[in-house]
């Protein structure tokens, strides 16, 4: 069984916080919050307001993925916007022990997500330091994408590594997860599935849930 975590970019813009309820009445397990600046990602999606503001419409946590450069500078506001996980890119960060400590201290759980072209021996050294790390299996920035093969390979190193160093540290994997490449995804070693257009762009949000989980 996977957690399943729906992003909430692919959902209807007018009525995020209505969609943000949906989901979690259709049992989702959090939520996915992609903050996008425009500059780490071609694309723009929202800072701490918006974020607060779904913080405070539904009872799930937020497992925020921050796709912005030099995400030190909006970690505290994001927190206390209500974010349960923080997730930074290791291609956007210059000092990652410290930005992925810094996480601890706020008191989230610390996440370390890796573009499609970055080799996962740059993250082990971080391994330790890491609550979930995220496998991307599309290139950043919108949701709708193909799904990129090379994501199942990653996802069991990661896996292997974690049995081998004794860690603990949560496997997600996100960007063009479907029901249809679910299964190989938790056989993989994936333990929390993101999903945007699956879910919402499907009729029936608890089916769908229920089908990505296993
Ligand atoms: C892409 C985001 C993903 C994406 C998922 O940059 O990080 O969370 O929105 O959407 P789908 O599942 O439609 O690929
Ligand atoms: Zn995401």
């Amino acid at each position: 069984m996977a957690r399943v975590a729906p992003s909430l970019i692919a959902a209807d813009a007018g009525r995020l916080a209505e969609e943000a309820r949906a989901v979690a009445a259709a049992g989702a397990d959090m939520l996915h919050m992609d903050v996008m600046d425009g500059a780490f990602v071609p694309n723009i999606t929202f800072g701490p307001w918006i974020h607060g503001a779904i913080d405070a419409a539904v009872d799930l946590p937020l497992d925020t993925h921050l796709m912005i450069a030099d995400p030190d500078r909006y970690l505290e506001d994001f927190r206390a916007a209500g974010a349960d996980i923080l997730t930074v890119h290791l291609e956007a960060c210059t000092h990652t022990h410290r930005t992925l400590s810094r996480i601890r201290e706020l008191g989230a759980r610390a996440g370390l997500s890796l573009n499609p072209g970055t080799a996962m021996s740059q993250c082990e050294a971080l391994l330790e330091f890491c609550d979930l790390v995220l496998v991307m299996s599309v290139n950043p920035g919108f949701a709708g994408q193909a799904f990129i093969p090379n994501a199942f390979a990653r996802i069991e190193w990661l896996a292997n590594r974690r049995a081998s160093l004794g860690l603990s540290f949560d496997i997600e994997v996100d960007g063009g997860v479907k029901p249809s490449n679910a299964p190989q995804l938790r056989d993989a070693g994936a333990d929390i599935l993101v999903a945007g257009s699956a879910v919402f762009g499907s009729a029936d949000y608890a089916a769908t849930i229920a089908s990505l989980r296993g």
